[in-house]
């Protein structure tokens, strides 16, 4: 009989995942909570939060489901893979002990500087002062400084300052206001660094690391990496600057060395290990790790991801990915995420999405913050859909997606226009 699985979240990475999964031979019924329109075109939605980890958990008692896909880093702290263990459920995630490579950054920095895993110098604070003297230590000699809440700030924990006054103001939120609450309670300081970003994707089953793929987000809003942070505006697979030379040292000194870490701490890390590096002169360091998969990197991983998901994330949940094997193309994926006007900040919804059923027949469309209003679907959210195409060679698979995305409309619609231009400009 063929499986059911329940796909936990409502964004383009997990419209992704369900895409992914429809295509298994051995999938027969896929479930999303809540998920999305375009999600919906796949699998049954169900009014669940992906926070409401009981109301998760009786549900797939219920349906007696196979497996279950944990998607965002929020139902993971609170602690739905080892609740789902309990109940004797299959579950793909870290249980929330691993989940704290994400969770808490003074847990992954101590436990990257006990293990000799490399990143940026830093120092933990549970103290203003003490933290805000450290913090201008860097700004008095005329460096950047990065500070970090170290609980969850929904991306907006980071904080880089340039100046003393910067540093203060920026601890005094944190730690004294308090504006990130609890995750503010102490604070990692740390040097800044300087390179390229890479976000490399391994499966873990606890003892070991299994490699996907590397790719690059963009999460400045605008081009050349200009205006705010946001959850990322777009993505491209194989970054020319992650080698094959830079990968087996990465592998060895950051990825394997996590997983053995996390595992001789009695904490095994099993699920989707995201590292985000910063490729420096002094070679690559970690600057944060994720417990998840990437918003928007799954989007350009799964269609290059060869033969049947299912099995991979079995083995992971299982803890014995020794026997499955891993295959990626080496096309170029790239993802361009188009956005509401305004976001990350304020920003309208409700705008009828039109030129979808125009798009080439190769184009994907992963959809994030859509809506359906009386059978009309709109913008729902600040990241409203992310188109996403293959190619032999990046300019080709960026010529594509954009042609595409001339097509598409709605108003206020933003996106950018230089995703991909950095490895690009390198090639030239
Ligand atoms: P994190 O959540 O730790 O990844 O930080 C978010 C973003 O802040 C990263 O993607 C980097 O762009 C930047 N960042 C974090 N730590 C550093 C650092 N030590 N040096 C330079 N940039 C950093
Ligand atoms: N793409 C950034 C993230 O998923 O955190």
């Amino acid at each position: 009989m063929g499986k059911k699985v329940l796909v936990v979240g409502q964004g383009g990475r997990e419209h992704a995942l369900v895409w992914k999964l429809s295509q298994s031979p051995q999938v027969d019924k896929i479930y999303a909570a809540p998920g999305n329109p375009g999600i919906a075109q796949l699998a049954e939605c169900v009014a669940i939060s992906a926070s409401d980890v009981q109301g998760l958990l009786n549900f797939a008692l219920e349906k007696k489901i196979d497996l279950t896909i944990v998607g965002p880093e929020d139902p993971l702290m609170r602690g739905i893979v080892d609740l789902f263990q309990s109940e004797g459920l299959k579950v793909f995630g870290p249980s929330s002990q691993a989940a704290r490579l994400e969770g808490s950054k003074v847990f992954s920095k101590d436990l990257m500087h006990k293990y000799q895993i490399p990143t940026a110098a830093y120092q933990v604070f549970d103290e203003a002062q003490a933290a805000a003297q450290f913090a201008c230590s860097f700004t008095d000699r005329g460096q950047p400084v990065v500070i970090k809440a170290d609980g969850l700030a929904a991306g907006k924990g980071v904080i880089i300052a340039t100046t003393s006054q910067e540093a203060r103001r920026a601890v005094d939120e944190i730690m004294t206001e308090r504006v990130f609450g609890d995750a503010g309670q102490k604070i990692v300081v740390e040097e800044f660094l300087q390179g390229e970003e890479v976000s490399v994707f391994a499966l873990s089953d606890g003892l070991k690391a299994v490699t996907l793929v590397a790719a690059q987000d963009h999460k400045r809003v605008f081009d050349n990496d200009e205006g705010p942070n946001t959850g990322g505006m777009g993505a491209y697979t194989h970054p020319p600057v992650y080698t094959s030379e830079l990968h087996e040292l990465v592998d060895r000194v950051i990825l394997q060395a996590t997983v053995q870490a996390m595992a001789k701490e009695g904490c095994p890390y099993r699920g989707v290990l995201y590292a985000g590096l910063m490729i420096t002169e002094d070679g690559p360091k970690v600057l944060e790790y994720n417990a998840r998969f990437g918003d928007p990197e799954t989007q350009v991983i799964m269609p290059i991801l060869e033969g049947d998901v299912l099995p991979l994330f079995e083995a992971v949940a299982a803890g014995d990915l020794s026997s499955t094997e891993v295959k990626v193309r080496k096309d170029f994926s790239v993802c361009v995420v188009l956005a509401s006007g305004g976001y990350p900040g304020k920003y309208a919804k409700g705008f009828p999405i039109k030129g979808l059923e125009d798009l080439a027949a190769t184009t994907l469309v992963f959809h994030a913050g859509t809506a359906l209003q009386d059978g009309q679907l709109v913008t729902d959210g600040g990241r409203v859909m992310a188109l996403v195409t293959q190619a032999e060679s990046l300019q080709d698979a960026l010529n594509n997606v954009y042609d595409q995305i001339n097509k598409v409309e709605f108003a206020n619609m933003h996106y950018r226009t230089d995703i991909g231009q950095r490895a690009l400009n390198r090639g030239r």
